[in-house]
């Protein structure tokens, strides 16, 4: 059995659950070109966030029998030309929940305590010690946690906020308007936590950050193409907002340059679920799709 994994993932998976499988490995930053010819003899290909599995790419394995996502987002892969290819699909939910909300929280703490802002303080040798106006940051305490996305993360999210003492106001994408509206005005942190689909693409531009509290917060542990990086810039240099944390962006790995230089921002490189123990268990998962798939056996996270 040939397999194609788009990116180095963590061992023992492949190894021990695929043990038989000739393995060739990736890189992101390949051209569809390449990506094309690697995979045209495979029978199973796991892919990774970076590298988008196109209809092309699709079209041009023509032994595929499944595309196994190593994460849970799906955004990666044509999941239409799947379907019509009759080519199953499956993803890593639930495994990667608790690491992605626990750095979703550190983000939040970060930005409202000015973490980063404290840490370079200290490296660079000019902090002269205690100060009673020093880097005053917000408390968390009796403020209000808008959580966009609701599912698995946000709803873990939720948790941790309701122990530091936030009041937590949660929505789901296919609540009516008016709860998207109150989100926005009365949460003091906003989190995002839903997939990115043609409707949440955007979701998040001028007119929704103009709505936010002034001082407000925002934090993005999901998909980058949910926020308009550009509306943010404008909403933190008008002062609106009191900053950002951000783990994804538009165009990864490019960061719109209008956040690099502000203090107000923490910048992370897609870490949500990186943690060892939560990646190698989403190889794992990958691999054991595969594994049952070639067994014969049903699919656990069959998305297609
Ligand atoms: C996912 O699983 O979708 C994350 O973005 C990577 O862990």
């Amino acid at each position: 059995m040939k397999i194609y994994v788009t990116q180095p993932i963590p061992e023992p998976s492949l190894s021990e659950i695929l043990p038989a499988a000739e393995v060739a490995v990736g890189e992101s930053g390949i051209s569809e070109e390449e990506l094309i010819r690697r995979v045209r003899d495979v029978e199973a290909i796991i892919a990774t966030p970076p590298v988008k599995i196109t209809a092309s790419v699709l079209a041009a394995a023509a032994r595929l029998r499944i595309v196994a996502n190593c994460a849970v987002g799906t955004d990666n892969v044509d999941l239409a030309a799947c379907r019509e290819r009759g080519i199953p699909f499956t993803n890593t939910p639930g495994i990667l929940t608790e690491a992605t909300a626990d750095l979703a929280f550190a983000l939040i703490l970060a930005v409202t305590r000015r973490l980063h802002e404290g840490e370079a303080l200290v490296r660079s040798g000019s902090w002269t010690g205690w100060r009673p106006l020093e880097l005053l940051g917000v408390s968390l305490q009796r403020k209000v946690l808008g959580v966009y996305g609701a599912g698995r993360i946000g709803s873990a999210v939720a948790c941790r906020a309701e122990a530091f003492g936030m009041r937590v106001l949660a929505m789901v994408d296919t609540d009516p308007p008016e709860r998207f509206e109150e989100l926005l005005a009365e949460s003091d942190v906003v989190t995002i936590h839903t997939p990115l689909t043609p409707e949440t693409r955007g979701r998040f531009g001028d007119r929704e950050f103009s709505r936010m509290k002034k001082g407000a917060f925002v934090v993005n542990t999901a998909r980058g193409p949910i926020v308009d990086e550009a509306a943010l810039v404008r909403a933190l240099e008008a002062g609106h907002l009191g900053g950002a944390g951000l783990d994804v962006y538009e165009a990864e790995p490019r960061v719109h340059p209008g956040l690099l230089g502000r203090p107000d921002v923490v910048l992370l490189p897609h870490l949500g679920s990186a943690t060892i123990e939560t990646r190698l268990g989403m190889a794992r998962m990958a691999c054991q799709e595969i594994e049952r798939c070639f067994s014969g056996l049903p699919l656990k996270h069959r998305v297609v």
